[in-house]
């Protein structure tokens, strides 16, 4: 289905019904004794059939075949995924450059990069973090997460990610958000793609309670798109990759599995554009806690303490009276992780690089660099619009434990605690 012909459907987890083929969609049930074209009905849960209905996820998929038809799983490896909830806690302040795109031919798959992980995904709390770098796109290969709802964030290079359920493009400056079992092919936009992946074992993300801001601000449920049905029919010899409780298996498929040619439901994937991120923050002096600046929220059963929140720190005029504005130090029961789509951040003067990444631990102390805190300390506090930088943090509940890949990785910066180093003890007490 040429590229062009695909449309978005407006709204968060909103309930849609789309068809491919005109009449696809069986009228007033779900399941009938024969659906229309023949089609096989198949139920996709996102959540136990008895959650109360408003978090209750299902759509329902009218296929060419049912997923049942493919071959027994096989365990199989492909790139660096580890399982990333095995790591070794680390208090120590980490960083990483970008990672380098690979020279051999590696999809998607292949190139994926287990960093970080927290929780367990046995019992559904916490969240993996993966890097991906590819130079070719999935051919004959098809994934599935049943492990938990991907978060995927683009560095450089745009993706088609033909999924079950329609085709979500991204470009960096978007995320996709592909849900946990659903089947897909990634195909890259240009020469390479690099970027990086929130595996979420918890609650499903959701875009945050708005509380004193009112109905509107931060991210708009209208900007969320969710794709509309589009289908392969094609036969040939391909491979079914799962990840299924950390590990990678493959089965044989005689067919494309992205033959739906109807759904309707609220389970389905989508798209966000970050620049449509309506930024909030002080118009006086401080400035508030990077919580203004939460895209989606995995809660947890504890009120405000999320399994994992996704921020952004996005282009925005910093205006602050008599403040040190950007990032101050601090020490968080909270742990992060970070990365760098493009620009640079304001908290550091140089070294975290666009496709880079830290990651700052529970109660692990960080903030401004020597250089940022002295220059920021002096400047003039005119309005100043900081236009290129959007970095994000993928910040939890739990400790991420970093992968012995990560530190062992080439790529980590070894030096990083050097940066506050030369934060000097300035006190004396007769000079106020
Ligand atoms: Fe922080």
């Amino acid at each position: 289905m040429p590229q062009d012909d695909h449309r978005y459907l407006s709204g968060f987890r909103n309930y849609f019904e789309t068809e491919a083929e005109p009449g696809a969609l069986p009228v007033g049930r779900n399941s009938p004794q024969r659906c229309p074209y023949d089609l096989y009905a198949e139920q996709f849960s996102g959540t136990a059939f008895t959650a109360p209905r408003n978090q209750n996820l299902r759509s329902w998929l009218y296929r060419i075949q049912p997923s049942v038809v493919q071959q027994p799983f096989e365990p199989v490896e492909l790139g660096h995924l580890q399982a990333p909830t095995q790591g070794r806690p680390d208090p120590n302040q980490m960083r990483w450059s970008p990672m380098p795109f690979p020279e051999a031919p590696t999809d998607f798959i292949e190139g994926l990069f287990a960093v970080a992980g927290n929780g367990d995904l046995h019992a559904q709390a916490g969240c993996g973090v993966y890097l991906y770098a590819a130079n070719r796109s999935m051919d004959g290969r098809y994934f599935y997460s049943a492990d938990g709802e991907w978060l995927i964030v683009p560095q450089d290079g745009g993706l088609e990610i033909a999924t079950e359920m329609g085709i979500v493009d991204v470009r960096p400056g978007e995320i996709a958000l592909i849900p946990r079992g659903l089947k897909y092919q990634v195909r890259l936009a240009g020469e390479h793609a690099r970027g990086y992946i929130c595996e979420n074992y918890g609650a499903f993300f959701r875009i945050p309670d708005l509380g004193p801001i009112g109905a509107n601000g931060l991210a708009n449920q209208r900007d969320f798109l969710a794709p509309v049905a589009a289908y392969e029919q094609e036969r040939g010899d391909f491979q079914l990759v799962a990840k299924f409780c950390g590990n990678l298996w493959a089965a044989g498929i005689d067919h494309s599995p992205l033959d739906v040619v109807a759904w309707h439901g609220n389970y389905h994937p989508c798209k966000y554009d970050l620049a449509r991120f309506n930024t909030i923050n002080t118009v006086s002096f401080d400035h508030p806690d990077p919580s203004i600046f939460t895209v989606l929220t995995a809660p947890t059963d504890t009120p405000g303490t999320a399994n994992v929140d996704f921020v952004i720190f996005p282009p925005r005029w910093m205006v602050a009276e008599d403040t040190f504005r950007p990032p101050y130090f601090h020490r968080n029961v909270m742990s992060e992780f970070m990365g760098l789509i493009h620009g640079a951040y304001d908290a550091k003067a140089e070294g975290f690089e666009p496709g880079g990444a830290s990651l700052h631990n529970c109660m692990t102390p960080h903030g401004p660099d020597t250089e940022t805190f002295e220059k920021a300390s002096t400047m003039p506090l005119e309005p100043v619009y900081q236009g290129d930088t959007l970095a994000f943090m993928f910040e939890s509940r739990y400790v991420f434990l970093p992968t012995e890949q990560a530190v062992e990785a080439d790529f980590r910066q070894r030096d990083y605690i050097d940066v506050w180093q030369g934060l000097e003890a300035k006190f004396d007490r007769n000079r106020r």
